[in-house]
């Protein structure tokens, strides 16, 4: 464990180190308990920054010797500290040679070297290098790495780190090693070892310029008839970068590795891949649609990491979303091209379906963490702990600012700015500000203003008023934006927002638009740029008043304040042609539906669904022009999360009881256009990944769910029977989850059915505990959630050590079922105190994810806010807490 109360550190501070490392040469004694390394660093005074002792990092070490130039220190040249060492050097280069012992077997943080299921992996981003050996871990100190691993052939009988394998062979004792070297120089968090039991996928592929590549995917031996769609996704992806932007693999042999055992989603090592076994393994009996859809991007995400934080990286964690913003925009694009050239004609509303996941994600997410006390600016300006600042902000919202550069400067003019981006930084560590300047230069546009979104915290308002001018047929519109404060940031200045626009006329069809002072009409949809705080368009030549379609395709992160009636909503829903904002008008008057229920539910009032909303569903429902996976999309009511954001106070019970009547209702009134649907989807062959087939089952599966929301026999019986009966995973578990979400009395045995099914299969077995966690109560004399969860702990198949089954089964429950989550009573959160706590001593990271769970806590209502307070304050109080969780709850108990 770190130090209690870290200190704050500041983005403004960044000085560049006086000593750079050149080179360095690990070589690693893999031992369980004593894995002894032997660090050899060329080190070189850096000619740029002020003069000063040379620095190097460590953390959990423990140091047998140190040399310098070959020789023991003088007196007094080396200061020791607890976690850094600062050396006196003369002259302009040194070697030292430093050799640390640590236990590997004992590191149950999962960052630094850590064992998983008998083999070796390192976890080293943001700070995990200072775990396994003494350095400058920080990423602007870029070094070529050679390393030599030996171990037991028995125990670990492959041998992996960046780069080229240079050199293997046997050693005394049932001993080997290898030897790898990485020609391109790299900051430390980007370094790997793996040295383990695994098998490999292997392919060779021949890049754009025509030079032959190795790729392997390496998992446990039995699992290698799951890998294929990993490396049919790494190779869409080389394809992909290769034709959109120019960028060729640069490594002769690119490896990605599954770990079971792994804080996050995957980490893109220069070359070596590490995996959560979570987004590599796939087959149809145990991987779902959504499984082999993340697969991909996140293959993708990491694969495009190689240019985009590799190639070029940040200079200080601050720019972090400089590498996160920019390539998960890019894996983005890259699924929403894989899912269009897949659905050919079709194309358009595949593209709309990955916009509409990509902004569920961030309203669910982001919104939350940009009005709660964790609100931060893409590019931070201080923290406590880095781990804490991997968020939805840095990564969705940065994201959704390099969108905003791609709509601004077109698809044309983003790429100039990246060839130029990379004509100018390639191989070193760079800012923000140095992406921003390359895309101004490429485009010969200023973009000072818009480098506010890298300074301000807060999800921007825009509010849109309309005035219909009948006697010249003209529309005026006005933009007005408004962020509110967030802590440590009362003032906010107008950013660049950039507004897409159509006008809808009273047919339905789009309408030209030709603004004040222009010739002609032109296009339908059109970007205005709104970057002051108010602004005024006026449309004319119109001949009747049109209905506004604004933000089309969500081209900006702000909440969007429109006046629409019901009956406008209801327009849109059934008119707009911009098919991301069709499914917003679905969301927002369900929003509205299940907010005035909640409202009701809350003071205890009768509880009805507006005929006219029901209407304006079933025309959804009904119209099968429209492709499967949208209509899943527009049927499905917004999340939980997203509305108790937009509740005042926040009341997880009354929601949930709206919840529960309108998902009822909807599948009662709708029964038979619901099972009609089943019927009239026509089932597929033979399982595929195909986004087309994909989009059937999850319509078919959400069919269930209201079916059996309602209890409709016919619903429940074929639930039943598609669980039996499947033949993949999307089926089998879309039954088991409408079973479970519908607490029908099947719902028990079809899970004791799964478990037996599944029983070995870790990654399945999440499944099974997440569906439990996030289940719905539908009477008030069930078992409490919380008393599964608990009882859950105790399954075998569970694990606290293992993150995914953390998430799993804790965060589903704390995260994804507020309505079971926030008990009056406290004893939620009672449980929530000791869970972090009791996670904290192990693994800081996956604790701080946890207790993020009630950083929000002060908009709920007061009986539940009364409850919360003295459980943070016992966590915030409990001996040894970690600097990740001690952030977490001292910024949610000041705010
Ligand atoms: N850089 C990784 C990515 O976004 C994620 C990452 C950061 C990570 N820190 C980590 C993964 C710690 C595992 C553990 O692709
Ligand atoms: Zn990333």
């Amino acid at each position: 464990m770190k130090t209690e109360h870290a200190p704050t550190i500041q983005r403004t501070d960044y000085a560049p180190l006086a000593w750079t490392v050149r080179r360095i040469d690990l070589h690693f004694a893999l031992d369980p308990q004593a894995t002894v390394v032997t660090s050899r660093l060329a080190c070189a005074r850096n000619p740029e920054a002020a003069p000063g002792p040379l620095l190097l990092d460590g953390e959990a070490l423990e140091t047998l010797s140190l040399t310098i130039g070959g020789l023991d220190p003088a007196p007094g040249a080396v200061r020791r500290g607890e976690t850094r060492i600062e050396i006196d050097v003369e002259g302009d280069e040194v070697e030292l040679e430093i050799v640390t012992r640590i236990n590997p077997q004992a590191n149950t943080t999962l960052s630094g070297l850590y064992r998983s299921r008998g083999g070796y992996f390192t976890q080293c981003e943001a700070e995990g290098f200072r775990r396994i050996t003494w350095f400058p871990d920080r990423p602007d100190v870029m070094a070529r790495f050679s390393v030599t691993l030996e171990g037991d052939k028995a125990v670990c009988p492959v041998l992996l780190s960046n780069g080229n394998l240079v050199e293997e062979g046997d050693l005394p004792d049932g001993r080997h090693y290898a030897r790898w070297e990485d020609p391109f120089p790299k900051p430390s968090y980007l370094f790997a070892l793996v040295a383990a039991d695994l098998v490999a996928l292997e392919r060779r592929e021949l890049t754009a310029s025509g030079r032959e590549v190795l790729l392997q995917v390496w998992v446990e031996r039995g699992n290698l008839d799951r890998c294929e769609h990993a490396m049919e996704s790494l190779v869409h992806a080389m394809r992909w970068d290769e034709e959109t932007f120019g960028l060729e693999l640069d490594l002769d042999r690119f490896m990605i590795v599954a770990v079971s055992d792994f804080n996050m989603g995957a980490m893109e090592n220069k070359g070596l891949n590490i995996f959560n076994a979570k987004y590599v393994l796939a087959k149809p009996d145990t991987a779902t649609d959504v499984d082999y859809e993340h697969i991909e991007s996140v293959v993708a995400h990491e694969y495009f990491h190689n240019w985009t934080g590799n190639r070029v990286t940040c200079r200080d964690w601050f720019q972090l979303t400089l590498k996160e913003g920019l390539t998960v925009f890019r894996d983005q694009q890259f699924s929403a091209d894989m899912l269009a050239r897949a659905a050919g004609a079709e194309g358009d509303s595949a593209r709309a379906v990955k916009r509409i996941d990509d902004v569920r994600v961030l309203r669910a997410a982001q919104f939350p963490e940009d009005a709660g006390p964790m609100a931060h600016p893409i590019r931070p300006e201080r923290y406590q702990e880095i781990n804490n600042f991997y968020t939805a902000t840095v990564y969705e919202k940065g994201a959704e600012v390099i969108r905003m550069l791609h709509t601004l400067l077109g698809p044309e003019g983003f790429r100039n700015g990246m060839d130029l981006y990379f004509s100018y930084h390639d191989g070193q560590a760079v800012t923000c500000d140095d992406f921003v300047e390359a895309m101004s230069e490429a485009n010969g546009r200023d973009l000072d203003q818009f480098m506010r979104w890298y300074a301000q915290a807060g999800t921007p308002r825009v509010a849109a008023r309309g005035g219909w001018d009948a006697a010249d047929g003209s529309y005026t519109l006005t933009l007005t934006q408004h962020t509110p404060p967030t802590p440590g940031q009362t003032e906010k200045l107008p950013l660049v927002i950039p507004v897409a626009v159509g006008l809808i006329g009273p047919d339905g069809a789009d309408l030209p638009l030709q603004l004040e002072g222009e010739a002609a009409p032109g296009a339908t949809t059109r970007v205005l740029e709104l970057n002051a705080e108010s602004r005024q368009w006026r449309f004319v030549g119109l001949s009747a008043e049109p209905v506004p379609s604004l933000l089309r395709g969500f081209s900006a992160p702000v909440i969007l304040e429109l006046e629409e009636d019901d009956a406008r909503l209801a327009f849109r829903m059934a008119n707009d042609s911009d098919a991301f904002n069709r499914w917003d008008a679905a969301q927002r008057y369900a929003e509205r539906v299940l907010l005035e229920l909640g409202a009701a539910a809350a003071e205890g009032r009768a509880l009805g669904v507006p005929v006219a909303f029901v209407e304006a569903f079933a025309r959804l429902l009904r119209d099968d022009r429209l492709d499967p996976a949208f209509r899943a999309q527009a049927l499905a009511l917004p999340g939980e999360g997203y509305l108790l954001e937009r509740m005042q106070p926040a009341d997880p019970a009354a929601l949930r009881t709206a919840q529960i009547y309108l998902g009822a209702e909807l599948g009662r009134v709708l029964a038979a256009d619901w099972l009609a649907l089943t019927e009239g989807l026509v089932e597929p062959g033979e399982y595929r990944y195909h986004p087309a087939d994909a989009g059937r089952r999850a319509l078919i599966n959400l069919a269930l769910r209201y079916l059996c929301a309602a209890r409709v026999p016919a619903g429940t019986g074929l639930a039943r029977r598609r669980f039996e009966s499947a033949s993949n995973m999307t089926d089998r578990f879309g039954a088991l989850a409408a079973l479970v979400h519908g607490a029908l009395p099947e719902a028990e045995g079809a899970l004791a059915a799964f478990y037996e099914r599944y029983r070995d299969d870790a990654l399945v077995l999440d499944k099974w505990f997440a569906l439990q966690a996030g289940a719905w109560r539908r009477d008030a004399g069930a078992t409490p959630v919380l008393e599964r969860v608990r009882a859950l702990l105790g399954d075998p198949g569970f694990s606290l050590s293992n993150p995914n089954k953390v998430y799993a089964l804790l965060g589903s429950f704390f995260r994804a079922n507020p309505g079971e989550f926030h008990l009056a009573d406290g004893s939620g959160y009672a449980f929530w105190a000791d869970q972090v706590i009791a996670l904290d001593a192990a693994n800081p990271q996956v604790a701080a994810r946890m207790a993020r769970a009630l950083e929000n806590w002060r908009r709920f209502t007061p009986v539940l806010r009364e409850a919360v307070r003295p459980q943070l304050e016992r966590v915030r109080a409990a001996e040894g807490l970690s600097p990740d969780v001690g952030e977490i709850v001292a910024k949610a108990l000041e705010a």
